[in-house]
């Protein structure tokens, strides 16, 4: 049932908030500003040599997230890999590491294959999944869910940010146990991520804004999409919803990585999203997006506030969220990502909630 909305995916996309606040209700004592995973683990995070993540599409872009939240709360080193190359890599594995996949589906057959193969060689391996009874959560020693309930749109969007709310609870409680995170640190934390469904709620109301928006890009041949640090996930994830939706060419990319190749690409016909939220690496994002500028090519900027003011270049568009705690950025973030893609696929006209050529459970190789 898509209740009032035109698509499931929209309808997906409002139930965030909600979903949000109830994944994180799962794995965080919010009266007491603690992490409280629902399960025991079986191993001590201060002795873990190492943590490896696998998983594919939008799943692999959580895991993509979480190696910037583990390495940053946790100190801890953090492989992460697309699924489909995992499993043939024959990657040497440091027994008693703990291995991360991904899934809202949890029938992936690379993900499934990439468990196989961690668990055969000695790894812990702990499954964020969406569904409970499916088979990589049946063989998986440990199950962390996302309680975003069932997803129908082929393009995944409330999975996703239950993906980061679960992959964001488990950095914090892997940097407490790995001593590099206090008593405070952690109630700062928590608060935070308690904080994620009002912003999100707040990102919702650029919809109509958004749509507008979406209406230039609808004509465009090639879109570019730009972040640094945990916004580079999130331009992937711009870049890969596009093409998915819209079947418009797109491409996310490190916005340090620009002047490395993609920026022979930009002129006056060549949008290009930049998700830079007002942080530690603004800055370095800035001088990238006046690169851009410099070339003619138009930018829409995704920021808030302050990152607004101190933008200091002309973009055709801006779209601006509320200032908000930095860990929380991409889970608010995927939001106005979603509705790019989303808006743009219906003024083109295309198949929304089942787009050509895809399927909602890639079961096959
Ligand atoms: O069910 P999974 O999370 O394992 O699926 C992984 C990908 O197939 C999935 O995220 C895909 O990339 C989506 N269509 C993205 O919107």
């Amino acid at each position: 049932d898509k209740g009032n909305h035109r698509h499931f995916m929209l309808k997906e996309i409002y139930e965030q908030p909600e979903v949000v606040a109830r994944t994180t209700a799962h794995y965080l004592d919010m009266a007491n500003g603690k992490v409280r995973l629902p399960a025991d683990l079986p191993f001590d995070w201060a002795k873990l040599p190492r943590i490896s993540i696998a998983a594919c599409g939008t799943a692999y872009l959580a895991g993509l997230t979480a190696k910037y939240w583990f390495e940053r709360f946790a100190r801890i080193q953090v492989d992460i890999d697309i699924a489909s190359e995992f499993r043939y890599r024959e990657t040497p594995m440091v027994p008693g590491g703990l291995m991360i996949v991904v899934s809202q589906s949890g029938e992936t057959a690379d993900t499934l294959a990439s468990l196989r193969y961690a668990k055969e060689n000695g790894q812990h391996v702990l499954a964020v999944v969406n569904v409970p009874t499916s088979t990589i959560a049946r063989e998986s020693h440990i199950v962390m869910p996302t309680l975003g309930g069932p997803e129908i749109g082929v393009a995944s969007t409330k999975a996703f940010t239950c993906q980061l709310a679960v992959l964001a609870s488990l950095a914090i409680a892997a940097g407490k146990g790995r001593g590099f995170i206090d008593e405070a640190d952690e109630d700062r934390l928590v608060r935070a991520m308690m904080e994620a469904p009002r912003y999100i709620n707040e990102a919702l109301k650029l919809e109509g804004h958004i749509a507008q928006i979406a209406k230039s890009l609808s004509k465009a041949p090639n879109v570019l999409y730009l972040g640094r640090g945990t916004s580079y996930p999130i331009a992937l994830e711009g870049a890969l919803k596009l093409k998915e939706l819209s079947y418009i060419h797109a491409e996310g990319y490190a916005a340090g990585e620009l002047k490395h190749g993609p920026i022979a690409l930009v002129d006056e016909a060549m949008p290009v999203v930049v998700i830079a939220p007002y942080d530690r690496i603004y800055e370095k994002t800035v001088s990238n997006m006046q690169e851009v500028a410099a070339r003619g090519g138009q930018i829409i900027l995704v920021t808030d506030e302050k990152g607004a003011e101190h933008a200091g270049i002309d973009s055709i568009a801006t779209i601006v969220l509320p200032d908000l705690p930095s860990t929380i950025t991409p889970l608010v973030y995927a939001v106005p990502v979603q509705l790019i893609a989303y808006h743009t696929a219906v003024e083109m006209g295309t198949d929304v909630d089942q787009p050509r050529n895809l399927a909602k459970s890639v079961t096959v190789e």
